[in-house]
C-alpha cells in the first residue's frame, strides 16, 4: 500500500480558466486554487488562451502552431486538469471552447483519461448552460470528470483582493477541496 501524501508527490495540477477578462474572477478563483492543494502537489497556471489560433483540422499536424504545441505540452505535464469559467449567451465563451476543441482525440497532450473538475464561480447557481457544454464537452473528450471535484460557489468579483487571491474562507474551503479531490484521485491512482 503507497503512502497517500508520497504518492501525490509531483502531481501536477494545470488550471484553465475560460476568461480573457483583466482582473477576471475565474483568474482568482483558479490563482486561489493553486494556493491551496498540498505542498508536495504543483499548480500549473495555463496563460495561453489569448494565444491559440481557431481550431481547424488542417493545422493539427506537425509542425504545431507553437501556442497549441505549448498547450498540449501542458497537458502532457498534467496529472489532473481544474478549469473555471464565465458563461457567455448561456453557454461557453468561443475561447474557451476553441481551447477545449484543441484537446479532443486520443493523442498526447489531450484530456482523454484525465481526471478533471470546475469551479463554477458564478453568482446564484448561474452559468448552468456553460456548464452543461463544458460537461457535454469533457464527456466527448473522454476526460475524467470527478464529481467532488466539480463546484459552485458565488465569487463576487470585490472579493478578489489586491493579491489577486479570494480571502473568504467559506469561498477558500470549497475551491480547495475541488482542487484536493483532483490530487486525492491522482493519489489514488498511483496507489492502485
Ligand atoms: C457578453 C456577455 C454575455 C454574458 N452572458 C452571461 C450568461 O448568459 N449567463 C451568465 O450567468 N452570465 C453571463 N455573463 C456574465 C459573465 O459570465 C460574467 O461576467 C463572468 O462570470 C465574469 O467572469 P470573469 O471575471 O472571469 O470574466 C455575460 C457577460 C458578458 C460580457
Amino acid at each position: 500500500m503507497t503512502n497517500q501524501a508520497s504518492s501525490v508527490s509531483g502531481c501536477v495540477i494545470l488550471l484553465v480558466g475560460g476568461s480573457r477578462r483583466a482582473n477576471s474572477v475565474n483568474a482568482a478563483v483558479l490563482k486561489t486554487a493553486g494556493t491551496l492543494i498540498p505542498a508536495n502537489a504543483e499548480a500549473l497556471i495555463y496563460g495561453g488562451l489569448s494565444n491559440l489560433p481557431h481550431f481547424n483540422p488542417d493545422l493539427d499536424r506537425d509542425p504545431l502552431p507553437e501556442p497549441v504545441a505549448h498547450l498540449r505540452a501542458q497537458l502532457r505535464r498534467a496529472d489532473a486538469v481544474l478549469f473555471s469559467t464565465p458563461e457567455y449567451a448561456s453557454s461557453l465563451p468561443g475561447s474557451f471552447k476553441n481551447l477545449l476543441d484543441w484537446t479532443i482525440g486520443g493523442g498526447d497532450g489531450r484530456l482523454y483519461r484525465l481526471p478533471v473538475g470546475w469551479v463554477n464561480p458564478s453568482a446564484h447557481g448561474g452559468a448552468k448552460g456553460a456548464y452543461q457544454a463544458l460537461h457535454t464537452v469533457l464527456t466527448m473528450a473522454g476526460a475524467d470528470i470527478l464529481g467532488p471535484a466539480c463546484v459552485n460557489v458565488p465569487v463576487p468579483r470585490d472579493a478578489i483582493a489586491a493579491d489577486g487571491l479570494i480571502a473568504d474562507a467559506a469561498i477558500r474551503t470549497i475551491i480547495g477541496g475541488a482542487a484536493r479531490a483532483l490530487v486525492d484521485c491522482v493519489a489514488e491512482r498511483r496507489s492502485v
